[in-house]
């Protein structure tokens, strides 16, 4: 299990002056996807970036690029995502009024789909889709900001979907974002999560961004 693991640095906590260094940075400290936070200052209370920082961002590595989009109304701005080079795209559950039809623009444009669940969102609003999708977000914060601290119930949610998931025989890819830690990332993948979005423990590590990358990973190896 362990040997599958990704580690998915979320540039939200970056030095957004030196984004190109630092997302080159991970890449070569062994990251294996970029993970990159839209928001639009309505499905959460903060603004980031659009599709013309993704792009840029393309010209800095060769990792696949993991775009989370919390914004409302997503299907307005996916195909100017695919154009930019996401290699995967991430709704949220809330934020799609019809969210078969969202997740099969996605597939439609090339890209790997993917769906998020805030915390109070129950497992039960993915049921149905959970066989179309590649990639499942399970936040562990409220979305909107880096670093807060992990929700800890979490990790009862993320061993129900991996046993569901192990159950359907899906080969579905189980993300966690929020709070992510050195200290709780070997318990979070003892749940079932095989995918680590990880900001501020990563690009605001007092060790530096390679140091402290390479130690995330020694921890749950
Ligand atoms: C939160 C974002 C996360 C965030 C994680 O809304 O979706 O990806 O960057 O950052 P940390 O690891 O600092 O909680
Ligand atoms: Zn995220």
């Amino acid at each position: 299990m362990e040997g599958k693991i990704k580690l998915a640095p979320s540039i939200l906590s970056a030095d957004f002056a030196r984004l190109g260094e630092q997302v080159a940075e991970v890449t070569k400290a062994g990251a294996d996807y970029i993970h990159i936070d839209v928001m639009d200052g309505h499905f959460v209370p903060n603004i980031t970036i659009g599709a013309p920082v993704v792009a840029s961002i393309q010209t800095w590595t060769h990792l696949p690029l993991d775009v989370h989009l919390m914004i409302e109304q997503p299907e307005r701005y996916i195909p100017q995502f695919a154009d930019s080079g996401a290699s995967i795209i991430t709704v949220h559950v809330e934020a799609c009024f019809h969210l078969h039809r969202t997740i099969q623009l996605i597939k439609e444009l090339g890209v790997r789909a993917g769906v998020a669940l805030n915390p109070a969102s129950p497992l039960s609003l993915i049921d149905e889709i959970m066989p179309q999708v590649d990639l499942i977000v399970i936040m562990s914060v409220e979305p909107g900001f880096g670093g807060q601290a992990f929700i800890p119930e979490t990790l009862g949610k993320i061993s129900r979907l991996r046993s569901m998931l192990n159950s359907r025989k899906l080969a579905t890819e189980l993300e966690v974002d929020g709070g992510v830690t050195i200290n709780n990332a070997p318990g979070i993948v003892k749940a079932g999560g095989d995918v680590l979005a990880i900001g501020a423990s990563v690009f605001k590590a007092k060790e530096g961004i390679s140091h402290a990358l390479q130690k995330i990973r020694q921890a749950i190896s």
